[in-house]
């Protein structure tokens, strides 16, 4: 999605800048542009496609300046194009970039319009630019004039302005879409997302809600909403050490879909102890909160919200607690009724989820005994604002379809469920062979990613059809689900989910020699059932790929029966999500796709 960089500095701004927005490629986006100040003059280069083009420009042009703004755009209101790409302008003066919606966009455009202000394109931001110049030729300086703007802005956005009249500094502001600083040594820079600085500090400081900064070269001012100057926490990170590099492999997905053993092991890490789980794993005191929760609400979009869907059934049955969950984009809109002692629990991987951002605001306001966020980045948003939070420590995921996030989300969800479990004092037999099984998960995903050149058998004959059905019964339609997502997500193929016995009541019609029908049958007892529904397939001539447990009998002659290992019923989901992580990554290698920059997706979504 979106991305900003700023930076005003004593050195060239130009290739920095450009460098922040190849860092931020990963969130997708559909063109990039760059303003830099030139004392008389600004420099304004956009173009449409990857960031790659943009700095061919900058090669080309050779712009000097120690002063610019540049943008990595996700299109919303407009199609992709040059002209909708950011930066935008008013007359040639005042230069903005922006992330988020303006909600009051066709009212303020309105309104300028009849000042007099031209629109060349059909954004919601460039409203911004025309509105910041209104402001300033009325004498009052970029500051006021954010501020002013703020006043008649509706909705979220990080804004990034220059004006022709100051080439020292620039201002930022931060509503509802996320915004920090960077104290660097020859420059104070300003980005979205820290990945896009951490090449040049590691000192960060997070603007809050309603935040407006000025930034010159050796110093920086916040001010609060209410335009009182204030100071914010410096948060260092070392963000340079993690790895954000795709070392030997050929795309960040498949490099991060073989970290998962780590991975998983840095969630378990320090919070399983001896055969139980550790208190207080989600913060001090979560564990005495936990005992008072009778009702659990789980809010997220996404892959993150199938993961929520496994816990779900986790919850049930390993902590007796029922469950409801919702996509966080339908969650306000339902007057969801809240139980006492109930519980909100958002997943996220970004932790700046627009519409997962807003449930929990929303859910704020709400009767819930407290907030609990699993999520993979501690400087987020949603752990920021979340009561209690575990982080699954999966280390910065780039691709934009998630693999290894999903997969400790699960870990961690699991952490959750066995917390609630022992702080209700349920179930101590079955947590500690949990526990047990979650010591020896590490061990058994590099089992099942040696199933590899099996699935490279397979990947051809998918590789070759416009659709898909995945099928999975109780705790793996969910799986099932993530498979479809992450099959339709990379490769362009279709696919659905459904749980296998629904199979008759409809999808049954679709079954034919191109509709591949990949099938999830572990060891459980409705494994028998299972099996009938696919020799339902089976016998209408469907080609069947199925990852079974060795115990499950079943002939599949038009297909492929591929053996997985054995691991604890519990923890199988996490098991059985990883051939359909490798079939996506390997179908989608064969149909010459952008694996890590999917067509239309982003990997961090801040809007709603
Ligand atoms: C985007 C990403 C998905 C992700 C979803 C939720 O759509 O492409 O991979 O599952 O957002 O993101 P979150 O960061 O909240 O887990």
């Amino acid at each position: 999605m979106c991305g900003i960089i700023a930076a005003a500095s004593t050195r060239n701004v130009g290739k920095l800048l450009v460098q922040g927005l190849h860092k931020m490629e990963y969130r997708g986006y559909d063109s990039a542009g760059i303003a830099l100040h030139q004392e008389n003059s600004i420099a304004h280069l956009r173009a449409l496609g990857k960031v790659q083009l943009l700095e061919d420009m900058m090669i080309s042009e050779k712009p000097k300046s120690k002063l610019g703004i540049a943008h990595t755009r996700w299109a919303t209101h407009g199609e992709p194009s040059e002209v909708n790409a950011h930066p935008h302008k008013s007359k040639d003066k005042v230069y903005i970039v922006h992330n988020g919606i303006i909600e009051n966009y066709i009212e303020l455009k309105e309104a300028l319009v009849k000042d007099g202000y031209e629109f060349s394109s059909q954004t919601d931001s460039e409203l911004i630019a025309h509105l910041l110049d209104s402001f300033l030729e009325k004498g009052n300086s970029m500051i006021d004039a954010m501020y002013l703007a703020k006043e008649k802005l509706e909705g979220a956005y990080a804004i990034a302005a220059i004006d022709i009249d100051n080439n020292n500094s620039l201002v930022v502001a931060r509503n509802k879409s996320p915004l920090l600083l960077g104290i660097g040594t020859d420059e104070i820079l300003a980005a979205s997302d820290p990945l896009a600085i951490g090449q040049l500090t590691n000192e960060f400081v997070f603007l809050e809600d309603g935040d407006v900064a000025e930034i010159s070269a050796e110093s920086y001012k916040i001010f609060d909403e209410n335009k009182k100057e204030v100071e914010r926490e410096i948060t260092n990170i070392d963000i340079s050490s993690q790895a954000t590099s795709k070392g030997d492999y050929k795309h960040f997905m498949e490099k991060e879909i073989y970290e998962q053993p780590e991975a998983i092991l840095n969630t378990l890490d320090g919070r399983v102890g001896g055969d139980d789980i550790l208190d207080n794993i989600f913060g001090l005191g979560s564990s005495e909160l936990f005992a008072k929760a009778k009702r659990i609400q789980i809010v997220a979009c996404g892959t993150s919200l199938h993961a929520g869907r496994v816990a779900a059934n986790w919850l049930s049955s390993i902590a007796e607690l029922p469950c409801q969950i919702d996509y966080a984009s339908e969650y306000r809109y339902r007057n969801p009724h809240v139980d006492e002692n109930s519980l909100l629990i958002t997943i996220s991987q970004s932790g700046e989820t627009a519409d997962t951002l807003a449930a929990l605001r929303y859910a704020k306001e709400k009767d819930y005994l407290g907030s609990v966020s699993i999520c993979n980045v501690p400087t987020s948003s949603l752990a920021r604002e979340s009561d209690f939070v575990l982080f699954t420590n999966a280390g910065p995921e780039i691709g934009v379809a998630s693999t290894k996030a999903f997969t400790t989300q699960l870990a961690g969800l699991m952490l959750l469920v066995l917390s609630l479990a022992k702080s209700r004092n349920l179930n101590p037999k079955l947590r500690t062979r949990i526990i047990t099984a979650l010591r020896t998960l590490p061990e058994v995903i590099n089992e099942t990613l040696a199933l590899k050149e099996k699935i490279l058998d397979l990947a051809p004959a998918i590789a070759s059809k416009d659709n898909a059905l995945f099928l999975g019964r109780g705790i793996f339609y969910p799986i099932a689900k993530e498979g479809a997502l992450k099959l339709k997500e990379i490769s362009y193929i279709h696919a659905e989910a459904y749980p296998a016995g629904e199979l008759k009541h409809g999808p049954l019609a679709l079954i034919d020699e191109d509709m591949p029908v990949i099938a999830l049958a572990p060891e459980s007892e409705i494994a028998e059932k299972l099996v009938s529904n696919l020799e339902e397939v089976k016998a209408r001539g469907g080609t069947l790929y199925v990852f079974a447990d060795p115990s499950v009998k079943m002939d599949v002659k038009n297909g492929a029966f591929i053996s997985m290992p054995k691991c604890d019923f519990f923890l199988t989901p996490i098991i059985y999500t990883i051939p359909l992580q490798i079939l996506s990554y390997e179908v989608a290698l064969l149909r010459g796709t952008d694996i890590d920059q999917p067509r239309n997706l982003a990997k961090s979504v801040t809007v709603e």
